[in-house]
């Protein structure tokens, strides 16, 4: 429809459908089974409520929304569809890794690969929008959501942000949008207080300028349609109904025009807050904030209309949100056409088919982490008899939090595919395995999958205690004691204190949850068919007390570096390093810089300087590699981090060879937001610092003159 068409349906609207546009419930008030993913209240909606709703969350299925979108058109005046949003976080039907996995890929390419094959499984089948990308920042090990983050830096999860909805917002041959995303959560859900999902955020304006803001911002520029407010409170105001982000932050500052969501249940939760006395209070702070749909509560439906007729609030405020949810909805041709990409027979051969697994091997191979591999212990030889145990080796819970539609069918335990693989493989009772020591001791060497199950990360499970449980620890020592080799294959959704497997393992692969094609993608890496390529994005803490804990870390005034004495900022029972750092990740190649070469050393801010990097591989396997980039700003306004990412390349290098890489410097490298929030940049020397692993980093001094 034209602009002019949908201004002249807005004038047409009564106040009462008006409203229903900014109601999104479940497809159970359809009487059709949908997904809930949050507590479920007394909603007390009729059927004359019900009949006016703009958008249904959690109903996916081309048969079932086909009917529920013909069956509510018959019955509405206006003939306004219905928009069908889902939680599509790492694929559809068939899972892919989860995104703190993905991330770990430093592959922009392939995450935009992957978000547009889990939107055409997921629209083939009915849904338009997803609740996808995620674009908090993790910040600590605790919070059960890391898992759905793309980790602890700023500009890798900006670049992997805008590769997210580039994936997903594919147009159709006529121009109008397949699928849509709605970016969340706004904004610095990461933050919350010691870790505890919904708990309070406090932090400067400033930081969440400088870390926060531009990985939301990344999205908005990349054209992401929807935005979704965050739990948590931003300067003691509840996001949802929080003026100075949502409109001055969001909608002024980052120039975003498009429809703001609530979370589940969020516009009620005001009252917990205890910031609104009641619903009617609730509904009035949320829709002046520019909240345009409330999920899941009853707020805006009992009461917009309510103030509107006590002039608490303009019907302006409720035009300008039925505006932007009717422009969604032209976004995807749903006037001209209400049932959007539906197509039974295409999702039939789509959803599950090889290609779409074949890209979920790829995405798992490339999520992998190989931590540690002493001795080369890896990869293993197929003729080497094997022994497979753990917790996690016999099931088919692989798919991570966050994965409502995967099909379990498609998903083969560890167990299954290595024992289908290789006839010297063993596996082993992991309850058993304490009166079996007599078989144990014929096994050089063992894989352990263990760590923690997919429920125990994803929303509402923060962790006090992120080690391994006891039975694990003490198995694993049991196993040690047998002088047996140990290869410890880690699955979670977040960090984990993996400090006495390090201390008994030979090697660690972190798997985190790498969805439907687990089981061969870790055997393909085990055995070598594949060489790990993946470096982590989230660090890994000696202990949760470090937490939160990163690799931009700020020096202090007494670091430990410049130690004269004993007042230095420390611990007395632990060091202040993470056990596995933000950028570490081996291969079986073990390749190495060569050499960096700066053209020049000084620039002015409208130049820049080219630096070429060799990288060489000296090993008999071919390789690919994540060269990594970082800046530390010497002297600043403000503290500056010790080291930032700005620039990362994956390269490929064959076996007995070398790459040449260029990567180039330019002012937006070396830019940051001052003390009044204001864009600044200083001449003087800034360290250039690139490397393959952290701990081993070129380190060069420019001028910006
Ligand atoms: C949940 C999550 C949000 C999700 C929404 C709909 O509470 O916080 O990420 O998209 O509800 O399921």
């Amino acid at each position: 429809m034209k602009q002019s068409e949908i201004i002249e349906l807005l004038k047409e609207m009564t106040v009462d459908e008006k409203i229903g546009q900014l109601v999104q419930i479940t497809g159970d008030f359809f009487n059709e089974e949908s997904q809930i993913t949050g507590p479920m209240e007394n909603m007390n909606l009729q059927k004359e409520h019900i009949s006016k709703v703009g958008s249904v969350i959690g109903l996916i299925g081309s048969q079932k929304v086909q009917e529920l979108q013909k069956d509510y058109l018959e019955n509405s005046r206006l003939k306004i569809p219905l928009l069908f949003m889902s939680d599509i976080i790492h694929g559809t039907n068939t899972i892919f890794p989860i995104p703190l996995a993905l991330s770990s890929a430093f592959c922009p390419e392939l995450v935009e690969n992957v978000a547009k094959y889990a939107a055409k499984e997921a629209y083939l089948q009915g849904c338009n929008i997803t609740f996808s990308p995620m674009a908090d920042l993790a910040y600590d090990a605790r919070w059960g959501r890391n898992m759905e983050t793309s980790g602890e830096d700023t500009y890798l999860s900006s670049q992997l942000m805008k590769a997210y909805v580039k994936g997903y917002q594919q147009k159709d041959e006529i121009g109008n949008y397949k699928f849509l995303s709605c970016t969340k959560h706004f904004a610095g859900y990461g933050l919350v207080q010691s870790g505890r999902d919904y708990n309070t955020v406090d932090v400067s304006k400033r930081f969440l300028k400088e870390f926060h803001y531009p990985i939301y911002e990344s999205a908005i520029k990349e054209g992401t349609k929807m935005m979704m407010s965050a739990f948590n409170t931003i300067n003691s105001i509840p996001a949802v109904a929080n003026k100075e982000l949502l409109i001055n932050d969001l909608r002024q500052d980052m120039d975003f025009d498009g429809v703001i969501i609530s979370d589940w249940g969020a516009i009620k939760e005001l009252t917990n807050h205890q910031v609104a006395k009641d619903d009617k209070e609730a509904a009035k702070l949320a829709i002046q904030a520019t909240t345009d749909i409330d999920m899941m509560t009853p707020c805006y439906q009992h009461n917009l209309k309510k103030l509107i007729e006590e002039k608490q609030i303009e019907e302006k405020l409720l035009d300008e949100s039925v505006l932007r949810i009717l422009n969604l909805k032209n976004d995807l041709g749903l006037f001209e056409n209400p049932y959007g990409q539906i197509n039974t027979k295409e999702a039939n051969e789509f959803v599950g088919c090889n290609e779409i697994k074949k890209l979920a091997l790829q995405a798992a191979h490339k999520s992998c982490v190989l931590l540690k591999n002493n001795n080369n212990i890896l990869p293993l030889n197929k003729n080497e008899k094997i022994l497979i145990v753990g917790p996690l080796v016999n099931t088919q819970d692989l798919f991570g939090s966050w994965s409502i539609y995967g099909q379990i069918k498609d998903v083969q335990t560890i167990k299954e595919y290595f024992e289908s693989q290789n006839e010297n493989i063993h596996f082993m009772d992991y309850n058993l395995i304490n009166n079996q020591i007599d078989e144990i001791s014929s096994f050089d060497k063992v894989i352990y999958f263990g760590g923690e199950t997919q429920e125990e990360s994803g929303e509402a499970n923060s962790k006090v205690d992120i080690s391994l449980d006891d039975y694990q620890q003490k198995t694993i020592q049991k196993l040690k004691s047998l002088n047996k080799q140990i290869i410890f294959v880690n699955f979670s959704g977040r960090p984990m204190d993996l400090v006495n497997i390090n201390l008994h393992c030979e090697s660690i692969i972190q798997a985190w949850f790498l969805g439907t094609m687990t089981a061969q993608a870790i055997y393909d890496i085990l055995y070598g068919n594949v060489n790990p390529s993946g470096k982590l994005t989230m660090s890994f803490p000696k202990s949760v007390g470090q937490c939160p804990i990163s690799y931009k870390e700020f020096q202090t005034g007494r670091p430990v570096s410049k130690a004269i004495d004993n007042y230095v900022s420390k611990y007395i029972d632990e060091d202040n390093e993470p056990l596995f750092s933000f950028g570490e990740g081996l291969t079986y190649s073990n390749a190495k810089i060569k050499e960096v070469t700066y053209k020049k050393e000084q620039m002015h801010e409208n130049e820049t300087i080219d630096i070429e990097i060799e990288v060489e591989n000296n090993s008999d396997y071919d390789c690919e590699e994540i060269v990594l980039l970082y800046v530390n700003d010497l002297v600043a306004k403000v503290i500056r981090p010790l080291k930032e990412l700005k620039q990362f390349k994956r390269i490929n290098i064959k076996a007995k060879s070398f790459t040449k890489l260029k990567m180039t410097i330019d002012k937006s490298m070396l830019e940051y937001y001052d003390q009044n929030c204001q864009l600044c940049l200083d001449k003087g020397d800034f360290e250039i610092l690139i490397g393959l692993n952290p701990k081993k980093l070129n380190k060069k001094i420019i001028t910006l003159k």
